[in-house]
């Protein structure tokens, strides 16, 4: 059982001066190593295993190909102006040949996982020498996963798996006892720039989490392109949530004066408080058109755009 920290008992310099010290407890005079993706739970490891560990530690963004336009560029800045080092390791295809032909959600969740966990991060604990991983896990994450909702990819010991005799290396993880509130005042209290916290959630199977069937390069690349202008389009909204998902089904549309058997768009806008419940924002009609107008002028093969309007439950906020 974990005991939580709650925001009422959580002060963040006595939390990041504990956490410091059990990070420093826990790896010894050795190394570590962490994966940052640039989204608030890694980025405040990465604060707190820098504050640790110094040089002992060392920051990868694994290069997954599955991630945001411009993300492997604008994490590596934002870190550098905080005096961090970060390590671009490109491994676009060991993730691609796991995705290759895997349709079923969960199954590809797996894929990402095990290409993640045991093949990159084995490979790069086994060359670095370290051998402990930091991982920004919350508690939410340890909630959802056993309550069976939906299996993070970071949840392991609560399941009953031992990372040490499946991977090969320690995990260490200095969030569990918080959650995302208490996360973003410790990343304040770290230094972190305000931009980071006030960026929406993003899944952890990054873009695979918006492709309805098989995740390919080229699938990718499509939702990577609609993704960049929904959020460009709707990022005053002041919505929770807001995303594109590729479709599997192909439509029949046109496009000067030929039959094209085309792509489908689905956009979610969502108004939420903490993503367990959700509801579509009530966009105006004007700013749908804008978007359908965008996506279809600036992604190859789109003839359909659609506007997701069920509510969460029983839809969930990503499609996979
Ligand atoms: P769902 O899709 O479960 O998402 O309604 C709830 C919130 O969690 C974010 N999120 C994830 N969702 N797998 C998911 O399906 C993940 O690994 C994950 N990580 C984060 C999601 O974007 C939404 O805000």
């Amino acid at each position: 059982m974990i005991q939580e920290i709650t925001n009422q008992q959580l002060v963040p310099e006595t939390f990041i001066q504990e956490r410091i010290e059990e990070i420093r407890a826990a790896v010894g005079d050795g190394r570590a190593i962490n994966a940052l993706s640039g989204g608030v739970d890694s980025s405040v490891v990465t604060m707190l295993g820098h504050r640790a560990l110094g040089p002992r530690l060392r920051t990868v963004f694994i290069e997954n190909g599955l991630m945001r336009e411009g993300e492997p560029e604008r994490v590596r800045d934002m870190f550098g102006r905080l005096g961090v080092e970060v390590e671009v390791v490109d491994a676009r295809e060991a993730f691609f040949t796991a995705l290759s032909g895997v349709a079923d959600p969960e199954e590809k969740r797996e894929a990402i996982t095990q290409t993640f966990y045991r093949e990159v991060f084995g490979r790069l604990v086994r060359e670095s020498g370290a051998r402990h991983l930091l991982q920004g896990t919350i508690l939410t994450d340890v909630d959802e996963t056993v309550a069976g909702i939906k299996r993070q990819h970071n949840v392991f010991e609560q399941l009953g798996i031992d990372p040490q005799e499946a991977f090969g290396y320690r995990i260490v993880e200095p969030l569990l006892r918080i959650r995302k509130d208490g996360v973003r005042r410790v990343g304040r209290a770290l230094g972190l720039p305000p931009e980071l916290f006030e960026r929406i959630p993003f899944p952890g199977p990054a873009l695979a989490a918006r492709v309805i069937g098989e995740v390919t390069p080229e699938r990718i690349e499509t939702v990577r392109r609609a993704t960049a202008v929904v959020e460009r389009r709707l990022q005053g909204t002041g919505a929770f949530q807001y995303l594109a998902i590729l479709h599997a089904d192909r439509v029949t549309g046109m496009r000067d004066g030929k039959r094209d058997f085309g792509r489908q768009i689905e956009v979610r806008c969502w108004d939420s408080v903490d993503a367990r419940t959700a509801s579509p924002t009530k966009l105006p009609f004007e700013t749908l058109e804008a978007l359908a107008r965008d996506l279809l002028a600036e992604v190859p093969g789109v003839v359909s755009v659609t506007y997701n309007i069920a509510t969460k439950p029983p839809s969930t906020i990503e499609a996979v």
